[in-house]
Formats: structure tokens, C-alpha cells, sequence
């Protein structure tokens, strides 16, 4: 589907992503997990074209990521930002329509099919009941789920989330991972996400990409990267893990931070 090859991110002289590479098969889930300042945002920001690579290349089914206009971007993915901000006037239904522009053509209007789409999304993140509230005025959870409705009614081949759970409680934090799960199953589309909990990667996720300072430490299935090693190594903290006879996913018990 896409592949990431040695690509190089700098701010200002210093390298935040260095040579990495990966690549994300159609139909995947896959997670980047890594400490904080590690890289996974900018990462997800690079392949979202967000913001630019300096070395190295990006191939989307093949076309080079360089070489595709903004439409072609967002037709083929959609990226939500670990912190999304609406315009304050702006209504949930505004916003999640919005979804919807990057298969228009320019001031073709939304028509039926457009709006059940949008409607569909709303159903889908259960948040039809605030469709007419403006962005500005819903909690950090509920305004989480319009972003994703917005990002549903994008239909992209590729979901890039970062942190798609912050600020949701934890039945809601199921929720939209279950959601994201089915999206990936009844839809097959690809997901590409970043997450902090190890045991929601290892259970949401095909295959995870380890990342620290910037350089990829490992990827792989949940199976061989949620490894006590790999712990130490990336979070120094000391774990126990434990496999779910159920689905055979790695479950981890963090301990203490390894001395
Ligand atoms: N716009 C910027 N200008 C300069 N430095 C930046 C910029 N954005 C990020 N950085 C730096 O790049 C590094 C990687 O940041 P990034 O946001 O990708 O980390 P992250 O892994 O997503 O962290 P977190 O888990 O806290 O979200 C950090 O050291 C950060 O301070
Ligand atoms: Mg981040």
C-alpha cells in the first residue's frame, strides 16, 4: 500500500526522523508506539504530507507522494492530529461534511449521496445528536469522535491516527478502537495509528513500529515486538507478559522502572 523508505525529517538543523523506513500493507492496522519526542507525530505528519521530508521517499500504491496534488492526498488519506482545532463557529455537521470536499469538484455542492455519507459517519461515532453544536462547544471526547466522523466521511483508503484516544474515557477509548477495527474489517481500510498503550497495541494491531530518538527500533507483529526487552530497552521499565488464550496477543504487565 505505501512504503516509507529511509526517510530523513529535520526542524530547523536537527534530525527528528532518521533514515527510517517501513512499510504498511493494504488492509493493515498498524501501530507506532515510542516515548515521547520520539518521532511517531512527525512521522505520521511526513506521510500524511503535513509536513515535508528532506531525504529519502514516500511511494503511495507506487506514485511517489511528491508527485500527487493536494486532492489525490486526501482522497487517498485522511490524518487526525493528536490536537485538532475547528474554527469556533463551525457546527459538527460543517465539519464532518468537510469530509466530503476532496472528492468534489471545485464549488460542486454536496448532494444526497454526499449528505448520507455524513449522515452515516455521524450514526457511526454516535455523536447525531450534536450535529448542529458547534466543534467549539463539545468535550474533549465528544469533539475526538466528530473528528473521526469527519475523517469516516473522507472515506480514505488510509486512516492516519494520532493518539485517537486521548482525552476519552475508557469505555469510549474501546469504542473508537472497536470502531476503528471494524472499519478495518467491514471496509478494509488500511489504519495507520499512534498509541501509548502497549496493550491496546498489541491487541488492536497486524504488525507495530517501535520508535526511539528519532531511529526505528524494530517492527513486527505484537508477538515479536512486546518483548520484556524491548520494554527495557525503549520505556527502561521492567514488564511481565502474559498471552490471551483467546486471541494469542501479547498482554503486558509493567512492573517497575529497570534499574
Ligand atoms: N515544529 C517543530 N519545531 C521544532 N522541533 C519540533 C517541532 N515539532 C516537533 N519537534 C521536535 O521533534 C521531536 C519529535 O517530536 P514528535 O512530536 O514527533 O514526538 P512524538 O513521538 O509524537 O511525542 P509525543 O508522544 O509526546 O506526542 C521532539 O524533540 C520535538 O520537540
Ligand atoms: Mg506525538
Amino acid at each position: 500500500m505505501f512504503t516509507v523508505d529511509s526517510i530523513s525529517i529535520r526542524y530547523e538543523q536537527k534530525n527528528a526522523i532518521s533514515n527510517f523506513s517501513f512499510a504498511v500493507k493494504q488492509g493493515e492496522v498498524v501501530s507506532i508506539i515510542g516515548p515521547n519526542g520520539s518521532g511517531k507525530s512527525t512521522l505520521l505528519k511526513a506521510v500524511a504530507r503535513h509536513i515535508p521530508y528532506h531525504e529519502g521517499s514516500v511511494e503511495f500504491e507506487g506514485v511517489n507522494l511528491k508527485s500527487m496534488n493536494a486532492k489525490q492526498v486526501a482522497r487517498n488519506m485522511c490524518m487526525l492530529s493528536q490536537k485538532n482545532q475547528a474554527p469556533s463557529d463551525m457546527t459538527v455537521i460543517d465539519l464532518v461534511s468537510y469530509g466530503r470536499y476532496p472528492h468534489k469538484k471545485w464549488f460542486e455542492k454536496l448532494n444526497n449521496e454526499d449528505m448520507e455519507i455524513v449522515h452515516w459517519a455521524l450514526e457511526r461515532t454516535h455523536i447525531t445528536a450534536y450535529k448542529d453544536r458547534t466543534v467549539a462547544s463539545l468535550s474533549g471526547g465528544e469533539s475526538q469522535r466528530a473528528w473521526i466522523a469527519m475523517a469516516l466521511a473522507q472515506r480514505p483508503k488510509v486512516l492516519l491516527l494520532d493518539e485517537p484516544t486521548t482525552y476519552l474515557d475508557i469505555s469510549h477509548q474501546h469504542e473508537v478502537l472497536e470502531l476503528v477495527r471494524e472499519l478495518n474489517r467491514d471496509m478494509g481500510m488500511t489504519v495507520v495509528m499512534v498509541l501509548h498503550d502497549l496493550n491496546q497495541a498489541s491487541s488492536y494491531s497486524d504488525s507495530i513500529v517501535v520508535v526511539q530518538a528519532g531511529e526505528k527500533v524494530m517492527s513486527g507483529t505484537p508477538n515479536q515486538v512486546m518483548t520484556p526487552d524491548m520494554i527495557r530497552q525503549v520505556y527502561r521499565m521492567d514488564a511481565e507478559i502474559d498471552y490471551l488464550s483467546t486471541e494469542k496477543k501479547p498482554r503486558i504487565h509493567l512492573l517497575s522502572t529497570a534499574r
